[in-house]
């Protein structure tokens, strides 16, 4: 992330003491375990980020229900109510006008991360180019016979250089730069208040995220002292926030989240959520599963997957991704299976919503996984780019003109990357739902007749923000039937063509839905009554840590196709969640935990060699061997991935616009 201007400095440091008052917490203390152990004094805030146009988004955590905190502590009873979050966003507000009214002086000072741990007898961890605290007693160096000290992986940071920066009374924060020098500088901070801006949300944690932007940008930063003067900041901050506004306490908290139960969107249960808008929460791929009602892929399988693919002679053995249980669940896999078997044509179907122009590693895995099933089963797939979806649910009307041709642009820009991964082109056909609807329009027509809105709204939950979201899952429903592509697969409404959708799970509940009416769309005679198959892929994990998916719109979280090596570098380097230990030697002594270490997870996607990727488990995993810590299996991870993304960048550099053009002209497939 970029380092922070003063202005941002300063709004950064008023924001979280605005937002921990207001919710009646000290800002003091700061981690998780705080908060559990001793609620309701403290909350837990993320590092911030800084968003390219100058938004900073900040987020805090204010803890869970556990076994340990049974009556979920922590306002664990606040809902996702839009009151709720109107309240504190309007309270937040009033504080931070305050604040910056009283325009109090700043001071900063500047220290070495050494010397501020020795003073206050806390670790900082770095995230984010920002410092977040870790309840964590300074430990002495580890050092080796001959005294030299052994650097704790991944490094360590204790020559770097902070900024610690006080309102006394008020405010207090640690950053990577010092901040402007009184609390009016940044002119008025503005706290974003739209739906997907600012938001409450009751998932595993309850986090609330507030996005503000500051009037002065870059304005100049305050003096600098130099050193970290004794005396601990607890003292100066704790419990004495004077200037900082109206509090919202936390028995008040209560009151309103009582008095919105009823209205309540999400319970508190710390579950997890998937749906094509959501994937949030600790993920339990079996329990998805089962509620889905798919099919876990087993054993029996898999050796029937690499006979078929075997006897069809393109490829040897089956992906790592099928081997590893990364693509873990299907629907009717095996009847694809039977007409192979039976010498019958199937298509492929698969899609991609193009929200950004930056796409990420993780939007390559079932464009992957695809481009080897083409090539394994030697077949023709259609890719669909839903420009219509993005706009729905994320375009805008401003200064008289709407973004649709923004998405439309988008997906041209995407379609350079899915062509990057090796498709073959006689037989892929990549298109807009804009462009290509007309052809599909039939059969859209034929969905929506068929599904009730009752059915719709209970599978997908619309928030009846416009009409579009309801129509939309026609649309995505329609290429899952072979007379939606006259010319391109040349089939017609008595086609006995099957479709095989490789997708990640939280696409399912569109699919779940097409089955459903897919009897209509297809002649008695089609194998498999008109339903599409499905080949489910689990989720690629955020460099953060284990759970949910990435996102492309917190920059930190993922490394995108346009990342340099040193990016890469260091966003492996500073961000990906480590499972292994604090310590060499408890690590030495307790091993790594693997499912939580994003760098092991990432290299299951990546890394091709088994054996090698074993070893490093065994090793990681124990403590042990030559990749017995974190920074060993971060090593490995950023080799590859810098080789990866560098070989996508050159085989992108090729795919000009006219080459665009040809993948996306409707034209019969050669299949
Ligand atoms: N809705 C998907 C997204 O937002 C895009 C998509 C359309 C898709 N059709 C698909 C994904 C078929 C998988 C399979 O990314």
């Amino acid at each position: 992330m970029a380092t922070p201007t003063p202005s941002q400095s300063l709004a950064l440091i008023l924001l979280r003491a605005s937002l921990s008052r207001s919710l009646g917490f000290s800002p003091v203390r700061s981690t998780l375990s705080d908060v559990i152990s001793a609620p309701p004094t403290s909350c837990s805030f993320g590092a911030p980020l800084i968003m390219p146009n100058g938004v900073l988004k900040l987020s805090v955590n204010l803890g869970k229900k556990t076994a340990a905190n049974p009556s979920g502590e922590c306002l664990a009873h606040v809902t996702t109510s839009s009151d709720f979050r109107a309240q504190l966003l309007s309270l937040v507000q009033s504080n931070l006008d305050n604040l910056v009214a009283s325009d109090l002086p700043v001071t900063n000072r500047r220290c070495t991360r050494r010397e501020y741990e020795a003073v206050n007898g806390l670790a900082l961890g770095m995230n984010g180019g920002t410092i977040r605290t870790a309840k964590k007693k300074k430990k002495k160096p580890k050092k080796d016979e001959d005294g030299n000290v052994i650097p704790e992986p991944p490094y360590d940071a204790g020559d770097d250089v902070l900024y610690v920066t006080r309102v006394d009374g008020v405010a207090y924060g640690v950053g990577m730069s010092p901040s402007a020098g009184r609390t009016g500088a940044a002119g008025r901070i503005t706290v974003a208040t739209g739906e997907k801006d600012s938001q409450v949300t009751v998932g595993r944690y309850i986090e609330v995220v507030v996005k503000v932007q500051c009037e002065v940008q870059d304005g100049e930063g305050g003096e600098v002292e130099e050193g970290i003067e004794g005396g601990g900041w607890e003292t100066e901050v704790d419990g004495s926030m004077g200037v900082g506004g109206e509090v919202l306490m936390r028995k008040e908290v209560e009151e309103i989240a009582e008095k919105v139960e009823e209205m309540e969107v999400k319970e508190v249960k710390g579950e997890m959520v998937v749906n094509p808008w959501d994937v949030s929460g600790k993920i339990d791929y079996n329990k998805l599963v089962e509620q889905f009602g798919s099919v876990r892929i087993d054993e029996a399988m898999l050796e029937r997957l690499l006979a078929t693919v075997k006897k069809i002679g393109k490829v040897t053995e089956l992906h790592p991704w099928i081997r590893r249980g990364i693509f873990f669940s299907h629907r009717d896999l095996s009847r694809i299976l039977d007409l192979v078997d039976a010498g019958k044509p199937f298509y492929l179907y698969t899609g991609r919503g193009p929200s950004s122009a930056a796409m990420h590693l993780g939007h390559l895995v079932p464009f992957m996984m695809t481009a080897w099933l083409q090539r394994a089963f030697d077949v023709p797939l259609v890719v669909q780019m839903t420009d219509d979806e993005k706009f729905i649910w994320k375009g805008e009307y401003k200064d008289g003109d709407d973004n649709l041709d923004y998405f439309r642009g988008l997906t041209r820009e995407n379609a350079r990357d899915i062509i990057s991964c090796g498709f073959i082109k006689e037989k892929t056909f990549i298109f807009s739902d804009c462009d290509y609807v007309g052809s599909m329009y039939p059969n859209i027509v034929r969905i929506w007749k068929s599904v009730t809105y009752a059915t719709a709204q209970a599978m997908f939950g619309f928030n009846k923000h416009n009409i579009g979201q309801p129509a939309f899952p026609a649309i995505q429903a329609a290429p899952s039937f072979p007379s939606s592509f006259p010319v391109v697969l040349g089939q017609g409404r008595d086609s006995e063509m099957a479709c095989l959708i490789p997708c990640a799970i939280d696409q399912d509940p569109y699919f779940r839905m097409t089955r459903d009416v897919a009897h209509k769309m297809v002649p008695r005679t089609h194998p498999l009554g008109g339903k599409p198959a499905l080949f489910h892929s689990k989720f690629f994990p955020p460099l953060q840590g284990a759970s949910g998916k990435m996102s492309s719109s917190d920059d930190n979280s993922a490394i995108f196709l346009t990342d340099s090596p040193s990016q890469i570098k260091q966003k492996i380097m500073g961000h990906a969640f480590s499972g292994g230990h604090e310590t060499a030697k408890e690590q030495k002594e307790k091993g790594a935990d693997l499912d939580a270490d994003v760098s092991y997870q990432w290299l299951r996607f990546f890394l091709e060699d088994d054996e090698k990727l074993e070893l490093i488990g065994k090793d990681y995993g124990s403590g042990s061997g030559e990749y017995w810590a974190t920074g060993m299996v971060k090593k490995e991870l950023i080799a590859i991935l810098q080789d990866m993304v560098a070989k996508h960048q050159e085989r992108r550099k090729e795919v000009t616009d006219e080459v665009v053009d040809e993948w996306m002209a409707v034209r019969k497939l050669d299949f």
